[in-house]
């Protein structure tokens, strides 16, 4: 099969490697990927949003599937006008991506189905969510309704900050249309685990939990970024709880979906919180997360493509998906700065020795002069797997120590800051 994965980060690279080694995967193509992913799949230069682009590049070269990744694109509508066109294309449609493109949506849902998540309200006007942050008090969460880079989101201790983060996103439109819907929930606490899920409309089959690390600096510390680094499977993810999720959260959630008229194909990505009354469903995803997909692919055992295939033919209940009996760690290196300014364009070295003892995913890499140089903030991925927890950590940074680049920083405490 002709496959084309649409993305470009650390995700893709990972999903690429994972498709290549498919018996059924005879050419492999990736719009646009990076240097690293160059080097697995050959890349095309049209962007992730480009819809229309997109569909005509996968008509005019004859592909016989597409994988779209990112967030942006499954919002779009990228899975629908392929499939319009008539290609298979793995990921949900633009009506079943809304349980990420829209917080509201998503809150509404749940409280429908009776699915376990923080109590919450709905606001579209100024003064009426200023009243209630002020009936409520803090600590309270406030959260822009549509894709914000996963920045749209204040965790506000105090009423003050609740009432300046509502006005800046109301008023000030800091997230532009994102923020003239705001929802504003109760705070909950406890750890935070992902579980990524395939699921093929009626079935739903998780995958091994991970843990994403979002603060950029060592104990939890400073901004939001992308994800600092990833482990499977956290310890905190009994299976007792994991049983727990199934009954309460995942079938429900797929369930629900179906009902609505919005089957889910594709990878759903629950973001949980442990919290002291049981799980709860912090956020939905509508695909992978990044770095968890590094991590977690890394321990995938089956053929990855088949497994799309079912998810898409509603035959996943039948589908063969082993795991390892391991542990994996990504840890992610990236451009001093990150997630504020940083330059790109530095050369990277170590690449060739870190690769002998772990998959170097690339997230943010260009190829300029036959060298390949930082392109993004998150720069690299290194992943790799171990017996135990700590031994996958252990190995992770080891296998990072020869790689450096101007400005390069990267946490220290991945898998250990929970
Ligand atoms: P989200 O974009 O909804 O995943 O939120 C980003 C981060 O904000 C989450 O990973 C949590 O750490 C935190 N967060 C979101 N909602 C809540 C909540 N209701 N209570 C506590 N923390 C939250
Ligand atoms: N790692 C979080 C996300 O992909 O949304």
């Amino acid at each position: 099969m002709k496959v084309l994965v649409v993305g470009s980060g650390g995700r893709e690279h990972a999903i690429c490697w994972k498709l290549a080694q498919s018996p059924k995967v005879t050419e492999l193509y990736c719009a646009p990927g990076n240097a690293g992913i160059a080097q697995t799949a050959k890349c095309v230069n049209v962007k992730a949003t480009d819809v229309d682009g997109m569909v005509k590049w996968t008509k005019d070269n004859a592909m016989d599937f597409v994988v779209v990744a990112p967030d942006d694109p499954l919002a779009l509508g990228m899975v629908d006008a392929l499939e319009a066109a008539g290609i298979p294309a793995f990921g949900p449609r633009a009506n079943a991506a809304i349980i990420e493109s829209s917080k509201a949506f998503s809150k509404e849902l749940m409280k429908k189905y009776r699915i376990p998540t923080a109590k919450y309200e709905t606001f579209t006007e100024l003064d009426k969510a200023l009243a209630y942050i002020e009936s409520q008090g803090a600590p309270i969460v406030v959260k822009a309704d549509g894709l914000a880079l996963g920045k749209g989101v204040v965790v506000a201790s105090t009423v003050d900050e609740a009432k300046t983060a509502v006005t800046e996103m109301m008023e000030g439109k800091k997230f532009g249309e994102s923020g003239s819907t705001v929802v504003i929930e109760e705070c909950m606490t406890g750890p935070e685990v992902t579980v990524l899920a395939f699921a093929d409309g009626g079935h739903v089959r998780p995958m091994p939990a991970s843990q994403d690390h979002k603060r950029a600096y060592d104990g939890n510390q400073g901004p939001n970024t992308g994800g600092m680094g990833a482990v499977s499977p956290p310890p905190q993810y009994t299976p007792e709880i994991a049983q727990r999720c199934m009954e309460e959260i995942f079938l429900p959630t797929i369930r629900a979906l179906k009902e609505e008229k919005r089957p889910f194909h594709g990878v759903i990505y629950f973001g949980l919180m442990l919290t002291p009354d049981g799980p709860r469903v912090v956020e939905y995803n509508a695909r992978f997360g990044d770095p968890e997909c590094q991590a977690v692919l890394s321990l995938l055992d089956g053929d990855l493509m088949d497994i799309f295939l079912a998810c898409r033919e509603g035959t996943l209940d039948q589908a063969d998906i082993r795991w390892k009996d391991q542990a994996a760690c990504c840890l992610v290196l990236a451009s001093g700065g990150y997630p504020l300014d940083y330059k790109k364009g530095y050369p990277i070295s170590g690449l060739e020795e870190a690769g002998k003892s772990a998959a170097v995913f690339h997230a943010g890499t260009a190829e300029q002069d036959g060298q390949i140089v930082t392109s993004g903030g998150r720069v690299l991925g290194v992943t790799a797997l171990g017996d135990t927890l700590d031994g996958a950590i252990a190995n992770a940074y080891a296998a990072a120590e020869p790689i450096s680049f101007q400005g390069m920083h990267f946490r220290r405490d991945i898998g250990h800051a929970f």
